[in-house]
């Protein structure tokens, strides 16, 4: 009986499936979000954001990136993990989702660390994920130079920072603290990264290609977009230096800020940056407030500019198939 009940629902999934469709080619391509520190996939609030991209686009197929189904253990994940794994994983688990499989591109929001971990996402499985548009609000591409991770009498949180801040260049520190790995020391007399950093960052120094092996298939990648829009918080005072969020070096001496354009991972073309910029895809936007305080009226223009069908477009699923997706 259990069988014959399966059998028949199995009969109806390929019927379905199989069924011609005629639609066209009209829906805005899948978003994908990643959320950033202490937050969960799951999470009221990044679903919101979410609903705001299909209102603005509708039709738009959210997927909210995790490196775990259960919500407390994806929070947990953006404290713990090695993101050589983590971004592994989530290549992994894009390719192999019944939707988003089916998709000839995405568009992709980072929120905070979550949008240099997009970044490192597209430079190292950018030939089997075809990212269009990446845009990144308040995120940490030139890395943190302090851990201001904590609110004020959070003791489990300090005593976290205290393992990151004794030991950041550890082996361990780096396979298992995730902000470690985006921890950058600057020696400012020179501007140079220091010899700590280059040795044994698990992820910046690799993603920046800050090495002397440069990775040219992350330059490659990198340059494929067809737009990197970078968010700056004006008012930022949880990342520090916040001029990372525009890729920027800020000397931590005296607070002068390198822009981009003026340091040699864009001038030698380090990741492709330069390259899209060549071609019109860099862009350096700020917005009001202090770190990630969204504002619609932002996310609307962001939506409605990058990620619409004029941005790429595909068949989309229709309801039938996304009822038996959910089944
Ligand atoms: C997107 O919005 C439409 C209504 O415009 C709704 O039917 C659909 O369920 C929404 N999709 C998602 C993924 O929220
Ligand atoms: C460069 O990155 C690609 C994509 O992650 C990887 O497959 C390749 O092995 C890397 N090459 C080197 C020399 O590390
Ligand atoms: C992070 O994970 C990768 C892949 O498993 C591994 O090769 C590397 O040694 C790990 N890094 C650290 C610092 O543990
Ligand atoms: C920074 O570089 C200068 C010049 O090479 C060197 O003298 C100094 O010791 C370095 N400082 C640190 C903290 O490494
Ligand atoms: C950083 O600032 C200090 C103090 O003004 C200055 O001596 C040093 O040369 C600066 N470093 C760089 C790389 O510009
Ligand atoms: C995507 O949107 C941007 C900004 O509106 C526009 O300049 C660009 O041409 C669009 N890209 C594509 C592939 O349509």
């Amino acid at each position: 009986m259990l069988r014959l009940v399966s059998i028949s629902s199995l009969l109806l999934v390929t019927q379905v499936l199989a069924s011609p469709h005629t639609r066209a080619s009209s829906q805005p391509l899948p978003l994908l979000i990643w959320h950033g520190l202490g937050d969960n996939y799951a999470a009221d609030g990044l679903h919101s954001v979410g609903d705001l991209a299909n209102e603005t686009n509708p039709g738009t197929y959210v997927y909210y990136i995790r490196c775990h189904d259960d919500p407390g253990t994806d929070s947990r994940a953006t404290f713990l993990g090695n993101l050589t794994e983590q971004i592994a994983q989530v290549c992994i688990d894009i390719q192999e989702h019944e939707v988003l499989s089916q998709a000839p591109g995405f568009n992709a929001l980072g929120f905070s660390q979550g949008g240099q971990f997009l970044r490192g996402l597209i430079e190292r499985c950018g030939d089997r994920i075809n990212v269009r548009n990446l845009v990144t609000f308040g995120s940490q591409h030139n890395g943190i130079a302090k851990y201001q991770i904590c609110k004020d009498g959070d003791w489990l949180c300090k005593g976290y920072v205290g393992l990151l801040k004794s030991n950041t260049w550890g082996h361990w520190v780096q396979g298992n603290l995730v902000p470690a790995q985006y921890f950058k020391s600057t020696n400012d007399t020179t501007g140079a990264p220091t010899e700590e950093y280059l040795e044994n960052s698990n992820f910046l120094a690799d993603i920046n290609n800050e090495r002397a092996l440069k990775n040219v298939t992350y330059a490659k990648n990198l340059a494929q977009l067809d737009n990197f829009v970078m968010y700056l918080f004006e008012d930022d005072t949880t990342v520090i230096p916040k001029e990372s969020g525009w890729f920027a070096y800020t000397n931590g001496t005296d607070g002068t800020v390198t822009p981009l354009k003026d340091r040699d991972i864009y001038k030698e073309d380090w990741i492709g940056l330069k390259k899209l910029d060549q071609k019109g895809g860099l862009h350096f936007e700020t917005t009001e407030g202090g770190h990630m305080q969204l504002d619609d009226e932002v996310l609307i223009d962001v939506f409605s500019k990058y990620f619409s069908t004029k941005n790429g477009s595909w068949k989309g699923i229709d309801e039938r198939e996304q009822q038996i997706i959910e089944l």
